[in-house]
């Protein structure tokens, strides 16, 4: 079996699957009783001012039957009062010494205001902080949340002031709803961050009501945006989570979240650069015993691979993730059509006929049967066929050998720059 214990940042947890901040981790008796299912580490619920919320909160996206494809929510910070919380904080940590609660905070941007609850929850002994600058509704209208999060400046200075007082670690949690979430990872790491922790919600509307009018949720009429997470927004955070990993001036842990479902989502975090994963869609969707799944998988995983810890996979993908214009210009792949298993359903057909390149032909062979046959010269390698087949096996894109040298837009540039500079001195 695998090492899976984990360490980012100084925190410590028995493995890198941690609840993210939101209702699974409202209370000490849930938080409690994730910890006996199985999960190495909690963020509680984002701790702070004003204690008030709305009724009816979450709506979700279901697609093609799959339910919960994408979650969506207008629930605020926690609506306990802050001692019952530090209390069940305390009775928690003390149960369970091993396992890793990080105190999620949001308070107003005033120095006093940090210092204070920094004190209040590093009494009770937390294990770390992370500070919410990433909740896109209700608090972002009073200057807290997305609303500092979306300004590095407010980012590093709020930042600062919990690292002034702070013992324990401090990890950052970011908003995605901004052009460049480097820009505020940055800022943090300024700021002094021991860690970053990345995606909250995405800015969203579920969808309005075809018959009432209403948006889903509303509450008595009326709905506001609210923020977006689940399987759908995987790609959004794995794609933050890489950009951030692959900086080098943000050189701090990360702690991956969005859409995490699974041990194999957890792997891919963990390729890109994260060193514990959170979760709350899915532990929401299926209950807080999807993390046996989850540590049996990697588990398996890593022994499949003869890696002794988790540790060993933190950023193996991250070279591997880079700018466009450092891609191959030469290398080229070709779709295939494997007639042995095709159905003839003619998606790819389709497709590529209406889509893209027009270069899948209909044929007929010598007994008369109908067959797809991909003209290689003609096909650019986009993937769109082998994306719409229904049939695994179907269609394999194949490597074309590369008879050219390899060259990136870069080294193009580069190249057409030093021609044209030879040019330039020749004439004068
Ligand atoms: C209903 C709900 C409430 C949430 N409340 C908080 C919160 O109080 N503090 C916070 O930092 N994030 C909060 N989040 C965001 C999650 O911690 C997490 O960043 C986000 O849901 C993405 O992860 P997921 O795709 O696994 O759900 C909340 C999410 C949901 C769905």
């Amino acid at each position: 079996m695998a090492d899976l214990r984990t360490n980012i940042a100084g925190i410590e947890s028995p493995n890198p699957f941690w609840l993210a901040s939101a209702p699974p981790t409202n209370s000490g008796y849930q938080v409690q009783r994730a910890f006996e299912a199985g999960w190495g580490g909690a963020v509680w619920k984002t701790l702070g001012d004003p204690i008030l919320n709305v009724s009816s909160r979450f709506a979700a996206v279901s697609f093609n039957g799959q339910k919960v494809a994408g979650f969506n929510n207008i629930e605020l910070i926690t609506d306990r009062p802050l001692e019952v919380n530090l209390k069940e904080i305390y009775e928690t940590k003390k149960r369970f010494p091993n396992h890793a609660i990080i105190a999620s905070l949001m308070v107003e941007p005033r120095q006093e205001a940090w210092h204070e609850i920094v004190k209040r929850v590093e009494e009770v002994g937390v294990d770390g902080l992370e500070l919410n600058f990433g909740c896109p509704h209700g608090m972002a209208e009073r200057g807290m949340g997305a609303a500092s999060g979306q300004v590095p400046a407010l980012v590093e200075q709020q930042t600062y002031w919990v690292k002034e007082v702070a013992k324990t670690p401090v990890i950052v949690k970011l908003t995605p709803n901004i052009t460049d979430i480097t820009a505020t990872a940055e800022a943090a790491v300024n700021g002094g961050a021991d860690a970053i922790s990345m995606i909250n919600t995405i800015n969203s509307l579920a969808g309005v009501d075809l018959n009432s009018w209403n948006t889903i949720p509303h509450v008595g009429g009326k709905g506001a945006h609210g923020g977006y997470c689940g399987p759908a927004v995987k790609p959004i955070a794995l794609n933050m989570v890489g950009e951030c990993a692959r900086n080098s001036r943000i050189n701090v842990p990360i702690s991956g979240i969005g859409g995490i479902s699974n041990w194999q989502d957890a792997a891919e975090f963990m390729l890109m650069g994260s060193t514990s994963v959170q979760v709350c869609t899915a532990a929401m969707h299926h209950g807080f015993r999807i993390v046996e799944d989850m540590i049996d998988g990697l588990n398996n995983y890593l022994d499949e691979k003869g890696i002794s810890s988790v540790k060993e996979i933190i950023g193996k993908s991250v070279p591997k993730y880079s700018d466009w214009g450092d891609l191959d210009l030469n290398y080229k792949v070709v779709a295939n059509i494997n007639n042995e298993v095709c159905i003839n359903c003619n998606k790819c057909h389709i497709a590529c006929e209406d889509t893209s390149h027009q270069c899948i032909d209909m044929l007929t062979d010598s007994n008369g049967n109908k067959m797809l046959k991909v003209r290689e010269e003609d096909c650019v390698g986009c993937n769109l066929c082998s994306i719409v087949c229904p049939v695994d096996g179907a269609i394999d894109m194949i490597e074309l050998p590369n008879e050219l040298v390899p060259m990136t837009w870069n080294e193009r540039q580069h190249a057409v720059g030093a021609v044209a500079c030879e040019i330039d001195i020749a004439s004068k």
